[in-house]
């Protein structure tokens, strides 16, 4: 595992130590101040063998899963729960889709990932108290890994999310919050009492590390097609992490020459109707978005009216002739029940916005079936089993 050189910001590109927790970048000149990435020097591995160097790391490591990527994850004692090296599932019907499978990991979900990094760090840096507002699926996460690290986690997320979200967070025994609002409204709330408390704010962006454990997306797709890009990625997006984290796996593959060279995938951000900023902003030229008012959807995970990271999301977008999209929640719950009866897989409501997608794009020739593309169902359908009933008007007969 390398050490971190330094942090950088993605604005400003302010070179920030890592000896210290940081959260955004302390010197911006940018409002809001940039997010931090993490930078360790990977010239040691410039020119080697992809192949050579992950199967070293898994025959020497104990650990599993997306540690498979330790050479190039920062150098620190994991808290681990097996999470990432996610099945990458061959659709029986769409010859050039594939389907990354992230229900497959602890929690159900991709934020397993970012979270499982973040808590590692946070163990590192001795810090007690963490602190997250969430859509759901991050406080669960958040919840285990605290769990696993004997770490305190204080969670705050919207009193409509799916139950498992809020059963899940309190049996890992975190402090849970249910908040009559959205996540915009329970970031506020971190922010306001995160110094009396001494929580250490884990929020989307706002941190270096969760994005660096989601960039393991982007190793293992590129992996698993043989060290080559597909043409498109399909990326639900709330706050946009594992776009970011991916894009950033992407620079450091080519860095290191690991990945054939080509064209970088179109990066595809997929939002609901019923929430979507990213969207409305690609389609206005705009680089920054602007909130979202009454977000609702069923996809809570899309729920997110202003996503911090905006501005780098866009940006992605736009360099990787990608597009943003938006479904309707009839169109997601067509292509979950679809998914299931004709592949047998369960998509998260997120997830079928990214499949719902895929058909809305081949249809308007965005793209053709002989293209191979990656669709991420960022979680398991099984833990929006009270909201997707609903959705499908669904009742236990007496
Ligand atoms: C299942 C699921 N998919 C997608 C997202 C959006 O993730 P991101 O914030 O990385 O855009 C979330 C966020 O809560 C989620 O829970
Ligand atoms: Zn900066």
């Amino acid at each position: 595992m390398p050490k971190i050189a330094y942090l950088e910001c993605s604005r400003c590109h302010a070179h920030i130590s890592a000896d210290t927790p940081q959260t955004v970048c302390p010197v911006c000149p940018s409002q809001p101040a940039g997010s931090l990435y993490v930078r360790c020097d990977l010239s040691q591995l410039r020119g080697t063998s992809p192949q050579r160097v992950v199967s070293e790391s898994v025959a020497s490591s104990p650990w599993k899963g997306m540690w498979r990527y330790a050479a190039i994850l920062p150098e620190v004692q994991p808290v681990t729960l097996g999470e990432g090296w996610t099945p990458m599932l061959a659709s029986r019907r769409y010859p050039g889709v594939l389907l990354k499978e992230e229900g497959a990991n602890p929690t159900g979900t991709f934020k397993a990932r970012g979270m499982a990094m973040a808590v590692s760090m946070a163990r590192h840096y001795g810090i007690a108290k963490l602190a997250v507002p969430s859509a759901g699926n991050a406080a669960g996460a958040l919840a285990a890994y605290s769990a696993a690290a004997g770490i305190e986690a204080h969670i705050f997320m919207p009193n409509d999310v799916p139950f498992a979200n809020y059963l899940e967070a309190t049996a890992y025994g975190a402090k849970v919050t249910l908040v009559d609002g959205l996540i915009s409204d329970c970031a506020r709330i971190v922010a306001e009492r995160k110094t009396s408390e001494g929580w250490f704010d884990v929020s989307t962006l706002k941190e270096p590390f969760r994005v660096e454990g989601k960039k393991t997306m982007g190793y293992e797709l590129v992996e698993q097609l043989g060290w080559e890009y597909p043409d498109a990625v399909f990326y639900p997006t709330g706050g946009g992490v594992g776009l970011i984290g991916m894009w950033k796996a992407f620079e450091e593959l080519e860095e290191l020459g690991w990945v054939r060279s080509g064209k970088r995938p179109k990066m595809i951000a997929v939002q609901s109707t019923g929430c979507a900023p990213v969207v409305r902003a690609f389609e206005d030229h705009a680089n920054v978005s602007q909130a979202w008012r009454n977000a609702a959807t069923f996809a809570s995970g899309l729920r997110v009216p202003k996503p911090y990271g905006d501005v780098i999301i866009l940006e992605i977008l736009r360099e990787s002739g990608g597009v943003a999209i938006a479904l309707s929640d009839d169109a997601i719950l067509a292509s979950i029940l679809d998914w299931a009866k004709n592949e047998g897989i369960f998509l998260c409501p997120e997830g079928a916005a990214a499949t719902a997608a895929y058909d809305y794009l081949l249809s308007t020739g965005f793209l053709s079936s002989s293209d191979r593309v990656v669709l991420f169902n960022t979680g398991a359908g099984l833990k929006y089993s009270d909201v997707i009933a609903q959705a499908m008007k669904l009742e236990r007969l007496a």
